[in-house]
């Protein structure tokens, strides 16, 4: 019959149809999966490239010192923290993007009644009204409970999280700040109330950089690309991918003098194609240290604390120790470190900071030094004046990082780090950016907030004083770790 015929063939051409539409619809699916991995669009870049950035570039020292700590006159004070952020928002005309482990600017709690914390609840304002001054505004933070981020969400800013549970079950401890894709901030110093009053921090400011800038942008929108994820793309858009590294350092000008920088990051899963590790940037700096390495961390610990299906592990974690140790013994180089003592205070740090002093028995040219800055307790157990500081100084290069020098922090939890080198032929009489550090840290060390370990020297009745000491600081701070 020539109508079942025709019925046939339509039926036919139907099952051919849904069947095209069928692969239509897979490739469509694929397409969409790849290009949600690949994240082509990536974050605008308002066309700025490495080839025409700019490289004439200002540094400045930003501080905080609390109130209450009174060093020698005669050191230099440098522009203080909350100054300095207060004027990289008057330059801001287009964005701001901020990275901050935590945000308690406008804490209420006991501390912050107690002391002056206008200065953060300032910042805080002056953060929200960037809307009527159209910058806009982009925060990245993994805490998806915080009260202020709400705040800030609801009334302004676009807020990313970051589950770093699901990725590396540690935490996102990065604090920096790109404004306009052209002035940075890194140091230590968080969106926090205190930071601004009762802790010790520091970091640097660097105007008019859109090398850099475009670096720190790229780290920046890596985890703004993180929002929703619980893994970590194997395929990235080059949006985020490194421009500078340790291999390939960019060549700038600061303050007139040259100098070499790159940016790094932690953990390693974070490390993009090409991006330098943390831990990469520190091995360098030690490297090229020639006559000493100031260190200046608020914890110090080479293990790696991980629990495995419930249980601890503890493992011994010594990059960072070996090259210390190779720097002093072998190349001679004085390496000084300044450490917290505080009721965070690892009791093992006094073990390994004695062993690594110890190394330098008998030998006239190699010197480890290592010495404690003591934190106050004050009303309520609440902590002041702790040296957040994490900066390393040589005596040509800085870096300045997120993370404590702790094993577990550089393994799990994600910060960024900043080195800058100076060419060897500097001009003399030149005050720059290393010389800055070197005499922060200097003034720090020979401050009387700190309390040195053991004394250089090993006469027998100096090394029993020392063990003494030893004992009282260690009790001190097990009793207070058990508080
Ligand atoms: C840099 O170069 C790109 C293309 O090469 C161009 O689109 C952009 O406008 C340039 N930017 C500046 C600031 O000159
Ligand atoms: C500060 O410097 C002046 C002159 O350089 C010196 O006389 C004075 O002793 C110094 N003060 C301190 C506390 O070191
Ligand atoms: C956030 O708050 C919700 C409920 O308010 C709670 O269930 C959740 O555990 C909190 N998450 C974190 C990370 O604190
Ligand atoms: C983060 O990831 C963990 C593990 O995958 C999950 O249990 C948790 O609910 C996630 N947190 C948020 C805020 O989505
Ligand atoms: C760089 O110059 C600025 C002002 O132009 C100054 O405030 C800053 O202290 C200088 N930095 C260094 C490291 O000399």
């Amino acid at each position: 019959m020539p109508g079942s015929a025709t019925q046939e063939n339509t039926m036919k051409s139907q099952q051919k149809c849904i069947a095209v539409f069928a692969l239509v619809c897979c490739f469509a699916v694929l397409v969409a999966l790849i290009f949600s991995a690949v994240d082509v669009w990536g974050e605008d870049e308002d066309g700025v490239t490495e080839e025409n950035c700019s490289k004439n570039c200002r540094i400045v020292l930003v501080e905080n010192i609390p109130g209450e700590l009174s060093f020698n006159p005669n050191s230099s004070a440098h522009l203080p923290l909350a100054m300095g952020l207060n004027h990289l928002l008057d330059q801001a005309k287009r964005s701001v993007e901020i990275v901050s482990p935590y945000w308690t600017l406008t804490s209420t709690d006991q501390g912050s009644r107690l002391y002056s914390s206008y200065q953060g609840q300032y910042l805080f304002q002056r953060l929200l009204s960037l809307k009527s001054r159209g910058v806009k505004l982009k925060i990245v933070s993994d805490q998806p409970n915080s009260t202020e981020l709400k705040s800030m969400s609801d009334r302004y800013a676009e807020v990313h999280y970051v589950n770093m549970t699901a990725l590396t079950r540690g935490r996102l401890l990065s604090s920096f700040w790109v404004v306009d894709r052209k002035h940075v901030y890194i140091g230590s110093a968080g969106m926090n109330w205190k930071v601004f009053s009762k802790l010790k921090e520091l970091g640097v400011i660097v105007y008019d950089c859109s090398c850099l800038a475009l670096d720190l942008h790229r780290i920046f929108s890596f985890y703004w690309q993180l929002q929703y994820r619980d893994y970590i793309p194997s395929i990235w858009s080059k949006r985020v991918t490194a421009v500078f590294s340790r291999d390939k350092p960019l060549q700038l000008r600061l303050n007139n003098t040259d100098a070499s920088a790159f940016v790094s990051t932690s953990p390693e899963l974070f490390c993009p194609k090409g991006r330098s590790r943390d831990l990469d940037a520190i091995r360098h700096v030690i490297r090229e240290a020639k006559r000493f390495i100031y260190i200046s961390v608020t914890d110090y610990l080479p293990l790696v604390n991980r629990s495995f299906r419930g249980t601890p592990i503890v493992r011994y974690w010594s990059p960072i120790d070996e090259m210390l140790r190779e720097a002093a013994v072998l190349r001679e180089v004085k390496v000084r470190l300044l450490i917290s003592l505080w009721t965070h205070t690892h009791p093992l740090t006094f073990n390994f900071m004695t062993s690594m002093q110890a190394l330098c028995t008998g030998l006239p040219f190699c010197s480890i030094e290592a010495r404690f800055y003591r934190a106050k307790e004050q009303i309520g157990g609440f902590q002041h004046r702790i040296n957040k500081n994490k900066f390393m100084v040589t005596d040509n290069a800085i870096y300045i990082g997120n993370l404590d020098w702790v094993g577990s922090e550089l393994a799990f939890n994600a910060g960024a780090g900043l080195v800058i080198q100076e060419s060897e032929n500097q001009q003399e009489g030149q005050d720059s950016i290393v010389e800055q550090l070197t005499a922060a840290f200097e003034r720090d060390w020979f401050s009387p907030y700190t309390i040195s370990l053991l004394s250089g020297s090993t006469t027998p009745q100096e090394s029993q004083h020392g063990r003494q000491k030893l004992q009282s600081l260690k009790t001190k701070a097990e009793s207070r770790e058990h508080e």
